[in-house]
């Protein structure tokens, strides 16, 4: 496993780079041609480096026509609900760029869990490569991480952190209780490159514990996060990082 760690002086600064970073590696993988299956993450932190792919240049500039969206984690709402994950990135830059329907796989929040788990694992399957594993491979997999070192919809001692066979399974946030569908940690290791994207001062703590590979850190999802084989980002701001 390959560990790359950048420290940006601010969000803007982050979701700068990253975007004028994913486009050249947009372009090279579209250049090779083929399609690229990236997993996108959720929450808030995400939002201003989408909001920036949404205008010149990399609006028209993206290959949009080979590149495959998926989600890490989606709450179990409607795709116009404001938990949606999906609703953030669709109203951040999907919905603004020239990328064909068929290239968006949401996570049907609004299905029943107990059915959508299935349908997203046979949708994942459908259109992803099988690495050597058997397991299906993204090209890029985007995490945040919450205050609990939860990552994806993978929260601290669920049973979801053992799931070894399955890609994605049903969560359940720990306070609000709310049900999530959620890439399991064999996938998202399984991906050729991972990045984190984690700002605020809030996180620096656990940032710290996980870096530095303090015993603490071992029960936080974040911490599970190891490529078999790929590469592993974390893109911070000086405030996340202020512990390293
Ligand atoms: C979600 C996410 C989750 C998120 C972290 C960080 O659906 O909530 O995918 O894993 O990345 O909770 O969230 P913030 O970026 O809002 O701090």
């Amino acid at each position: 496993m390959k560990l790359e760690i950048y420290i940006f002086s601010d969000r803007q600064q982050l979701a700068d780079t990253l975007s004028r970073d994913f486009h050249r590696s947009l372009e090279t993988q579209a250049n090779a041609g083929g399609s690229v299956f990236v997993a996108l993450s959720g929450g808030n932190t995400p939002r201003i480096f989408f909001e920036r792919l949404a205008v010149p240049p990399y609006r028209e500039e993206i290959p949009w026509k080979n590149i495959h969206f998926f989600w890490g984690d989606e709450r179990c709402v409607p795709p116009d609900d404001t938990e949606s994950n999906f609703k953030m990135a669709n109203d951040a830059f999907l919905s603004h760029v020239a990328i064909p329907d068929n290239n968006i796989h949401r996570v049907m929040g609004e299905n029943p869990p107990q059915s959508e788990v299935h349908r997203y694992e046979k949708e994942i399957k459908t259109h992803l490569p099988l690495a050597e594993n058997e397991l299906p491979q993204f090209d890029r997999v985007f995490l945040g991480m919450g205050n609990d070192g939860h990552t994806a919809s993978l929260f601290p001692g669920a049973p979801t952190l053992l799931e070894k066979e399955a890609a994605c399974v049903i969560a359940e946030h720990p306070t609000s209780g709310l049900k999530r569908i959620s890439l399991t940690l064999p996938v998202i290791n399984n991906a050729k490159r991972i990045s984190f994207l984690v700002t605020g001062e809030e996180k620096a703590t656990i940032v710290r514990e996980i870096l530095k590979k303090s015993p603490s850190s071992l029960n936080y999802p974040a911490a599970k996060v190891k490529p078999f084989n790929g590469v592993l980002e974390w893109y911070l701001d000086k405030t996340a990082a202020k512990g390293l």
